[in-house]
């Protein structure tokens, strides 16, 4: 059996109501942001970009995350898979206090954006899915964050469904989405369609 293969045994830690922290090397986080995607304001509280082909401990940690998102949200399948080949970029948060001796870090969270083709719009970025640790919410981790998407991404869409934090986040920062419960709640124009 591949290494990736022997990932998925047992996968993720803890059963299936636990949750723990992957650790990742702090070097390798640091060696994933080219020159142009780092953000300029310490990683805008990011520790790393997971692209296909990035380290397996990264992508392994984008993973658990996925599992752990589907367990809450309660959706059908899981977002994300270490040895896909989609064009994504996922981001994941740490915790700056817990690193070790052997320089790795535990992460609290990841969110991974991928590339939608819509009708009206062309090409655009969506942000699939997000989870963050319930100890490390609503303390400003995805906001401090959003301006380096914005930035990054210019325009790009958030797809639903919605879950109550995320509508709570969407509304508080004003930021213009298609979803369609949003678009009944604000009676914003159409979302454009997917292709
Ligand atoms: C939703 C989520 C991504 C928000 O990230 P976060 O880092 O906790 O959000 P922030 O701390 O940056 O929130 C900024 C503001 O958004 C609003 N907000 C965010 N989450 C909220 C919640 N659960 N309830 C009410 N308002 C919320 C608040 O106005 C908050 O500011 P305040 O804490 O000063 O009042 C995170 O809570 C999460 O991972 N939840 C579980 C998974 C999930 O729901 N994913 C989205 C699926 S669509």
């Amino acid at each position: 059996m591949g290494r990736e293969k022997a990932y998925i045994v047992g996968f993720p830690p803890g059963g299936y109501f636990g949750i723990q922290s992957p650790r990742v090397c702090i070097k390798a986080a640091e060696a994933s942001w080219d020159k142009d995607d780092l953000p300029p304001d310490r990683h805008a509280g990011l520790l790393a970009i997971v692209k296909q082909g990035a380290p397996l401990r990264l992508r392994r940690a984008v993973q658990q995350f996925a599992h752990y998102f589907h367990r809450e949200m309660g959706f059908d399948f899981i977002q994300y898979e270490l040895t896909e080949a989609d064009d994504y970029e996922a981001f994941v948060w740490h915790e700056p206090h817990d690193l070790d001796d052997n320089g790795t870090i535990g992460l609290v969270g990841a969110c991974c954006f991928r590339t939608r083709r819509y009708k009206e719009l062309g090409t655009l970025r969506a942000l699939q899915w997000i989870w963050l640790h319930p100890y490390r919410r609503r303390r400003g981790l995805l906001k401090n964050a959003w301006p380096y998407f914005e930035k990054r991404y210019r325009r790009f869409d958030v797809e639903g469904p919605l879950s109550p934090g995320m509508t709570a986040f969407i509304k508080k920062t004003n930021f213009p989405i298609w979803d369609k419960e949003w678009q009944l709640a604000t009676g914003m124009p159409s979302p454009p369609e997917q292709e």
